[in-house]
């Protein structure tokens, strides 16, 4: 019989998940298991853990390999849209449906649908998914009989989703549906002996292949990833190596190349407990600070926002063009965090 270590060893490499941190093992370590049932899975965890990449695994390790993995990100749609784009419409079934369409759920027959962001379905559509779930049965939006489903739902959500049912905006009868079986993905500060073996991942993922193995981090660079806490997860990660990959010199990555906002802001932010008034006038100092705060504050927001500039502006509460400036002007490219 093979050994657990093994089957968890085919699942990585299959969907090249990368980590041996025990926190990161535990987490994932019933999911060949999960693979081979047929009963949904709710994976949790903050952005950028690797909620799809988990999902993908338990997909193709399961017996729907050979059909398709429909990923959908219920949070970038308006209701009505994902609805429609779930279950498909009728010809006629609302002002812009000039033609029939087969929705998402269609599509991932005898395969898996991904429901990303599951937190921000409709009440409505989350009925419906019930349905789905309790009696393999749908109905296209304007059509009057119902089509059969034959699809295995996994979902995942970085929101609380057990408050959002004691708060009512998340149906309680749907959350136990989704949660058959669990899968709690730690945050990376959690897992901090995989930053390195992620690190090198990355640098041979992203690097040109001619400077691919001569690539390096300096020490410092070493000790910066080790020290930062990531509140982007695997993600940031990524981002920060690709950055560093693109700005590095003779083949050494330093912690300037990384861009990453704790480190740049201790640089910065070192002047005003060791350089003394006389050195720097207030408004100098001041500027300083305010320019360190800012560019910590952008890449965090971009972080979190996966460079998503627009979503970015309406949490900072600034108008998209102010903050595309900012953006400029500390020249983050918002496409490194997407
Ligand atoms: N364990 C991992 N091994 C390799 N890459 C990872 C891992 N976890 C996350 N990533 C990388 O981080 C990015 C974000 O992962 P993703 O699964 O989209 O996170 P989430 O869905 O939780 O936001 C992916 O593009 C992937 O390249
Ligand atoms: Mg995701």
């Amino acid at each position: 019989m093979e050994s657990l270590i093994e089957r968890l060893r085919d699942a990585q490499a299959l969907a090249k998940l990368v980590g041996e941190a025990p926190a990161f093992l535990k987490a994932i370590r019933h999911v060949p298991d999960v693979a081979n049932s047929d009963a949904t899975v709710l994976i949790t965890g903050e952005t950028g853990t690797g909620k799809e990449m988990v999902a993908r695994a338990i997909h193709y390790l399961s017996p729907r390999a050979g059909s398709p993995f429909v990923p959908v990100h219920c949070g970038s749609l308006p209701d009505t849209l994902l609805e429609s784009e779930l279950f498909g419409h009728e010809r006629g079934a609302f002002t812009d449906a000039h033609a029939q369409r087969r929705g998402l759920i269609a599509q991932a027959e005898m395969g898996t649908l991904f429901l990303d962001e599951v937190e921000a379905m409709s009440l409505k559509a989350q009925v419906a998914l019930l349905r789905v779930l309790q009696d393999k049965k749908f109905r296209a939006l304007g059509s009057s009989h119902e089509q059969h489903a034959d699809i295995r739902v996994v979902a995942a959500t970085n929101a609380p989703l057990k408050q959002l049912v004691q708060a009512g905006t998340f149906r309680v009868d749907l959350y136990y549906r989704l949660c058959v079986f669990s899968v709690h993905l730690p945050p990376l500060r959690e897992r901090k002996g995989d930053i390195i073996t992620l690190t090198g991942h990355f640098l041979k993922k992203h690097a040109p292949r001619e400077a691919g193995s001569e690539l390096q981090l300096t020490s410092e660079a070493h000790e910066t990833l080790l020290a930062y806490d990531w509140p982007g997860n695997v993600r940031e990660l990524e981002s920060a190596i690709i950055r560093g990959i693109h700005l590095s010199r003779a083949n050494l990555i330093e912690v300037k190349d990384l861009g990453i906002p704790s480190a740049m802001g201790s640089q910065q932010n070192l002047p005003i407990t060791i350089v003394s008034t006389e050195e720097c006038s207030f408004k100098a100092m001041k500027q300083r600070m305010i320019e360190t705060f800012e560019r910590e504050y952008l890449h965090r927001l971009m972080s979190e926002h996966q460079g998503n500039v627009s979503h970015a502006a309406v949490a900072a509460g600034k108008e998209r063009r102010e903050l595309g400036k900012l953006l400029k002007k500390y020249r983050i490219d918002p496409g490194l965090f997407s």
